[in-house]
């Protein structure tokens, strides 16, 4: 990593990234993310990063500074959707699933483990009915950010279907991998691919390939992280899908009701860009269809 006149060698780097990945929290965070993150925390502190390459020594306090410094910024915006206990017990509901992949029932328990999807588990259904019925049943569907969402699959009643799956956590684009080899197994006309994506890296998602609908849910404060809109606006754009449907929680994190839970940034932004949208309602969340005018 270069920075300035200074280069921290690959093996430091390497280092300092393990070491921020020992808390448990932030363990099924790729590399590649850290480093990133690491790149703009040290453009913000060069004297530091400065310090660091010249004295590469865990034990010193700038060495611990950058892990403690580092950590809690990574944990307000990544561990807050993780509760280790669900993370455990989602392992094992997982490993058990694919003993059992009879057991439906363990499909609901998955989607349980997560809090978005678990308050989703009683209009799945509806949902994906509501969707496809503006966008048209789809063959192709990115979905980015996308937790564990994808084991929602089997609610969308879809035939002939290719999902591609991306988010940050390593461990959950494993489960996802093995699920979706599982469904090409029980159904050759699935395919499924999950991978590693950082949406902030968002040029990269002009290289994927065009698709009929891409699934947001829940991702926009994700990615703004309190800056302004304009990430969230980017991703969208360079999103290539006829369809992007974006979803906000209606209901705080405490389980209140929020005051103005229609997103008017959104309406803006799609009027500005010219795009259409359908708003459904759904009793803890809200989602915005946008049509994109891709022919
Ligand atoms: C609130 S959860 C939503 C999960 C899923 N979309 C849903 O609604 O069920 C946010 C997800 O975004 C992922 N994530 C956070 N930052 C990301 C980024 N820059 N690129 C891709 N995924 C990201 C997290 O790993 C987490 O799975």
């Amino acid at each position: 990593m270069i920075i300035g006149k200074k280069r921290l060698k690959q093996e430091h780097l390497q280092e300092l990234i393990k070491q921020i990945k020992q808390k448990k929290e932030l363990k099924e965070l790729s590399d590649e993310y850290i480093q990133d993150y690491l790149y703009k925390f040290f453009q913000q502190e060069i004297k530091l990063f400065n310090q660091i390459v010249d004295d590469f020594n865990p034990k010193s306090a700038n060495y611990k500074r950058v892990l403690k410094e580092v950590r809690a910024k990574l944990r307000r915006v990544y561990g807050l959707f993780r509760v280790e206990d669900q993370a455990t017990k989602r392992r094992e509901i997982i490993e058990l699933y694919f003993i059992q992949p009879e057991n439906e029932q363990l499909i609901k328990d998955i989607l349980a483990t997560h809090s978005s999807t678990k308050e989703r588990l009683p209009f799945y259904e509806q949902l994906y009915k509501k969707i496809f019925a503006i966008t048209k049943i789809p063959k192709s569907i990115i979905d980015l950010g996308c937790g564990i969402n994808p084991f929602s699959i089997q609610f969308m009643q879809l035939k002939e279907l290719k999902y591609l799956a991306y988010d940050l956590s390593e461990e959950e684009i494993g489960f996802i991998k093995r699920y979706f080899s599982l469904l090409h197994q029980q159904d050759p006309s699935f395919n499924g691919e999950a991978h590693i994506l950082d949406a902030l890296r968002w040029t990269r998602l002009l290289e994927l390939p065009i698709v009929d609908i891409c699934f947001l849910f829940k991702m926009t404060d994700v990615l703004d992280q309190g800056k302004g809109h304009k990430k969230s606006e980017e991703i969208i754009k360079a999103i290539p899908a006829k369809y992007v449907v974006v979803s906000f929680p209606t209901l705080t994190m405490s389980g209140k009701k929020m005051n103005h839970p229609r997103k008017g940034w959104i309406e803006l932004v799609c009027k500005r860009l010219n795009y259409k949208f359908r708003l459904l309602e759904f009793s803890n969340e809200l989602f915005y269809v946008i049509n994109k005018g891709v022919k």
